[in-house]
C-alpha cells in the first residue's frame, strides 16, 4: 500500500454515539434521548445517557489515538450543548469542545468537526424541526456560535453528516429519531437541511474563516444482478433515492427532476423550495467527504412508491448483513469524479461491525475486522496512485460506541469499550492500522 507522505489518516466518531453525560453542563433533551425511551424503537432500549463516557474519557481517548499514531480526529459537537433553548447559548457546553480540542492540539492532532450528526435539541424539534425552514436560522446560529468559539481549533468543518440518513431513516423508514415515515414529509426535510448547509457555507465565508470546509454524504453504489429493464428502472431509481438526491443540489445547483416527479406520489406540494434556494445549496465548498460502508443489490418491486427494493446478494456480510464490497468504493470515486466533482475528498468514514469476543487473556483478535479495513485500505491506496485526489481517510469508529437503533449491540470499534466497566481494550484491528499508517510514514 502506497500513500502520498501528506495523505491524512484518522479515525471517526459523533457525540450522540460516544458522550454520555446527558445531564451534565446544561445539555438539554436531544430527539435522540426521547426516542430511545420510545420502547420498541431502540434495541433493548439501550441510550445515550453514558455510552463511552467520553465526556469524561477524553483525555484517555485522545490517547489512544495519539498512540495510533493518527493525524486527524473527526468529532462531532452536540447541538444539545450548545444551545439549551431558543437563543440560550450554553458556555459550559461549549467549554467542554475547547477542553477536549487544547488536549488533542496538544497531542499533535488536528481536528475535523461536524456540525449535525442526528443531535438535535429537541426545542428544535418542537419549532418543527427539518421541516421548518425556521429550523435553517437555528442551525446557522449554531454554525455560527461553533465557528467564532472553536475556529482557532478546528481543521476541518463538515456540516452536515450524512443528510440521507436524516432524512430517510428519521422522516421515511421511521427507524431513527423522530420516527415519522412518510416520504413527502422527508423530502421536505432534505431540502431544508440542504438549505442550511448552504447557509452556514455562506455564514462561514463572510467571517472569513480559512479551514476547509465541506459535506459528508453516504454514497452507496448500486448494483442489479440481472439486467432487465425493470430492474434497470429500479437501479435508475435506487441511484436518484440515495445519491443524485444529494449530489445534484451541492454540484449541478438541482434536484433530478425524475426523482421529485417519482416522489410527487407521496405529496405534490413542493413549493417550500424558493427560488435561489439551489444556489445557496452549491455555495462552494473545499472538499466532499464520503461515508462508504457497502455496495447495494437492488431489484425491480412493484410493492412500493419508489419502484425498488434490496435484492439477495451472495456477497460475504459484516454483523449489520452489509456486503462486503472493497472493489465497489473504486467504482463510486471515479463516478463521482465523472459525473460531479474534482474536489479532494476525504473518506469520512468506512468501517465495519462484527461480533468481538474477549479472550481470556483479554485480546480481541477481530480478523474479519482487520481483513475489511487492509482491503479497503488497499482500494484507497489505489485510488490515490490513479490520482483521484482522495486526500484522507478516517476509519469508523475509533471506539465501540451506540449504533442508533441497533443499541450497544454492533461494534465498530478499533477499540473495544466494555459498557460494564467503560474499560477500553484495543483490537487487534487497532494494532494493524497502527502498523499500516507507520509504514506510510517511511
Ligand atoms: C453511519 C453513521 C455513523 C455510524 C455508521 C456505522 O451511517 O454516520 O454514525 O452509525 O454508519
Amino acid at each position: 500500500m502506497k500513500f502520498n507522505k501528506d495523505f491524512l489518516f484518522g479515525v471517526a466518531t459523533s457525540s450522540y454515539q460516544i458522550e454520555g453525560a446527558a445531564k451534565e453542563d446544561g445539555r438539554c433533551e436531544s430527539i435522540w434521548d426521547g426516542f430511545c425511551r420510545q420502547p420498541g424503537k431502540v434495541y433493548m432500549e439501550h441510550n445515550g445517557d453514558v455510552a463511552c463516557d467520553h465526556y469524561h474519557r477524553y483525555g484517555e481517548d485522545i490517547e489512544l489515538m495519539r498512540q495510533l499514531g493518527v493525524q486527524v480526529y473527526r468529532f462531532s459537537i452536540a447541538w444539545p450543548r450548545i444551545f439549551s433553548a431558543e437563543g440560550q447559548y450554553n458556555e459550559k457546553g461549549m467549554d467542554f469542545y475547547k477542553r477536549m480540542l487544547k488536549e488533542l492540539k496538544s497531542k499533535g492532532i488536528k481536528a475535523a468537526a461536524t456540525l449535525y450528526h442526528w443531535d438535535m435539541p429537541v426545542w428544535v424539534l418542537e419549532k418543527g424541526g427539518w421541516e421548518s425552514r425556521e429550523c435553517v436560522n437555528y442551525f446557522v446560529e449554531y454554525a455560527k456560535k461553533c465557528f467564532e468559539e472553536l475556529g482557532e481549533y478546528v481543521d476541518f468543518w463538515i456540516t452536515h453528516n450524512e443528510p440521507y440518513c436524516a432524512a430517510y431513516l428519521s422522516y421515511y423508514t421511521g427507524e431513527h429519531a423522530p420516527g415519522v415515515r412518510d416520504l413527502a414529509r422527508a423530502t421536505k426535510v432534505i431540502h431544508h437541511i440542504m438549505l442550511s448547509h448552504g447557509e452556514a457555507v455562506r455564514a462561514y465565508r463572510r467571517m472569513g474563516l480559512l479551514a476547509p470546509i465541506g459535506i459528508a454524504l453516504n454514497v452507496q453504489p448500486g448494483y442489479i444482478s440481472e439486467d432487465t429493464f425493470l430492474n434497470r428502472l429500479a437501479l435508475n431509481n435506487y441511484d436518484g433515492y440515495t445519491n443524485r438526491m444529494f449530489l445534484d443540489p451541492l454540484f449541478k445547483r438541482s434536484y433530478p427532476a425524475d426523482v421529485l416527479n417519482l416522489y410527487a406520489g407521496a405529496g405534490r406540494d413542493l413549493t417550500y423550495i424558493k427560488e435561489g434556494d439551489l444556489d445557496i445549496i452549491g455555495e462552494p465548498i473545499d472538499f466532499l467527504g464520503i461515508n462508504f460502508y457497502s455496495r447495494h443489490l437492488v431489484e425491480y418491486t412493484p410493492d412500493n412508491e419508489l419502484l425498488f427494493k434490496s435484492a439477495r446478494s451472495d456477497y460475504p456480510k459484516t454483523a449489520m448483513g452489509w456486503d462486503v464490497s472493497p472493489e465497489e468504493f473504486m467504482d463510486l470515486i471515479e463516478r463521482i469524479r465523472k459525473d460531479y466533482t474534482d474536489l479532494p475528498i476525504y473518506i469520512t468514514e468506512n468501517g465495519s461491525a462484527w461480533e468481538d469476543t474477549v479472550t481470556p487473556d483479554g485480546k480481541i483478535h477481530d480478523e474479519k475486522r482487520v481483513d475489511y479495513l487492509v482491503r479497503h485500505l488497499e482500494v484507497v491506496s489505489r485510488m490515490v496512485e490513479k490520482g483521484l485526489n482522495v486526500k484522507g481517510y478516517f476509519a469508523w469508529s475509533l471506539l465501540d460506541n451506540f449504533e442508533w437503533a441497533f443499541g450497544y449491540s454492533r461494534r465498530f470499534g478499533l477499540v473495544y469499550v466494555d459498557f460494564d466497566t467503560l474499560e477500553r481494550i484495543p483490537k487487534d484491528s487497532y494494532w494493524k492500522y497502527k502498523e499500516i499508517i507507520e509504514e506510510s510514514r517511511k
